[in-house]
């Protein structure tokens, strides 16, 4: 059994919303091998759940509650959510004021998007292994193109124009390449591949002289102040190519709101699908959220397919932000070696339903991890 990490700490409170669509099923999978692990690791967590969702503001008429995000702030350490979004809603109101609200008021600037593929047979590139998929998207959360700032000018006539203004602000992306370069200089894998952690900032400033001029002008400022790292620059589009077939030659890719959004999801097809891509939003120090990748599914909700180890790897990035590194590694390690069995869900060519694919990560949870 793992050494304990935080025997001697006071609990840990971390708020659950697991919201809509397929999100409930891989939350309810995530919180079980999150209590199963703590518990092995010696961490004391206390879960409280919330219902904010489509159906809570449809029954209420409430989207998040006003005093939501300085409540979680004061009372819990981290929020684990499943998926917002729901055909119902079709202006997505409640996603926005939930998932972009949260991210927003809790100013979750850092959103942390690995790329890692746990085995080969997840790997859709020929000749691509998974040695060779295995670096982070750092994608700024708190303003550009989501910024929430526009309008329409003549709606409903031949004239409507829609304005959707992308904001970046020298703080903002100061700090989100600081963010990057900083996380760059833990990772493991460039040590692994013998070379210096590698910073690429994706952006558009051949296209957009002025938002992106900015982020690449302050990227060289603060590459400047990280020798140890080497700073690389690749317009995004072409580093979506280069994502595609040259994986390997990154290891952090520094990018703002749309652009990582984008490139996430890229990146959930070089780990097997979205049912595989984890992410934390992030503000060092502060309460921060943790999600899945992808989204509520209404294709497949209800049905009790749906993949659960994105979620379930959210988890293990949201126990080594709580301070327990080796519970963290049992439950990708878990997970990982219920991919090399087969033991998954039918998007990664398995037959398991969501709840026994959970089952099958506690199993190997229990005995140790290992294959
Ligand atoms: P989606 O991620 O929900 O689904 C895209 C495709 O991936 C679908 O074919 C779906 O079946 C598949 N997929 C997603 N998660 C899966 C899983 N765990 N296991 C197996 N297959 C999975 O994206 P979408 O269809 O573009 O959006 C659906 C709704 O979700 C929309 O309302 C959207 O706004 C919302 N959304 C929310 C979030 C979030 O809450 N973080 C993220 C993305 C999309
Ligand atoms: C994500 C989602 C959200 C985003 C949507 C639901 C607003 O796609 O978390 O990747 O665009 O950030
Ligand atoms: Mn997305």
């Amino acid at each position: 059994m793992a050494a304990p990490e935080a025997r001697a700490r006071a609990a840990r409170r971390v708020a659950l919303v697991p919201g809509d669509g397929i999100g409930p099923e891989v939350l309810a999978e995530a919180g079980r091998v999150l209590a199963a692990a703590s518990g092995r690791s010696g961490l004391a967590l206390e879960l409280e759940s919330f219902p904010w969702s489509a159906d809570h503001f449809l029954a209420t008429g409430e989207t998040l509650p006003e005093d939501a995000p300085e409540r979680l702030a004061r009372e819990f350490d981290a929020v684990l959510a499943g998926a917002f979004g729901d055909p119902r809603v079709p202006d997505n109101r409640h996603a926005e004021e939930i998932l972009l609200g949260l991210r927003r008021r809790l100013d979750l600037y850092a959103n942390v998007r690995p790329v890692r593929c746990l085995d080969d047979r997840l790997s859709p590139l020929k000749g691509v292994g998974a040695a060779e998929i295995d670096f982070v998207v750092v994608r700024e959360n708190t303003e550009g193109a989501y910024c929430g700032i526009g309008g329409l000018l003549r709606p409903g006539t031949p004239e409507e124009t829609a304005i959707e203004e992308d904001v970046s602000t020298r703080r903002g992306v100061e700090r989100l390449c600081r963010f990057a370069f900083e996380l760059a200089g833990t990772l493991e894998g460039p040590r692994r591949r013998g070379r210096r952690p590698r910073v690429v900032l994706a952006d558009k400033h051949n296209a957009q002289r002025f938002g992106g001029g900015l982020w690449h002008r302050v990227f060289l400022e603060v590459a400047k102040e990280h020798p140890a790292c080497e700073a690389g620059h690749q317009f995004a589009d072409a580093l979506a190519h280069r994502m595609v077939l040259d994986p390997g030659s990154l290891d952090v890719v520094a990018t703002n709101n749309l652009f990582g959004d984008l490139l996430s999801d890229v990146g959930a097809a070089l780990q097997g699908g979205l049912g595989m891509a984890p992410s934390a939003n992030l503000h060092p120090g502060r309460t921060s959220l943790f999600e899945p990748v992808h989204g509520s599914a209404p294709d497949l909700a209800g049905q009790g397919v749906a993949n659960p180890f994105g979620a379930i790897l959210t988890s293990a990035l949201l126990l080594r932000f709580l301070g327990a590194p080796e519970a963290s590694r049992a439950v990708t390690e878990a997970v990982a070696s219920c991919v090399r069995a087969g033991e998954t869900t039918r998007d990664l060519g398995g037959s398991l339903g969501t709840r026994g694919a959970g089952d099958a990560v506690l199993a190997r949870l229990e005995a140790g991890g290992g294959a």
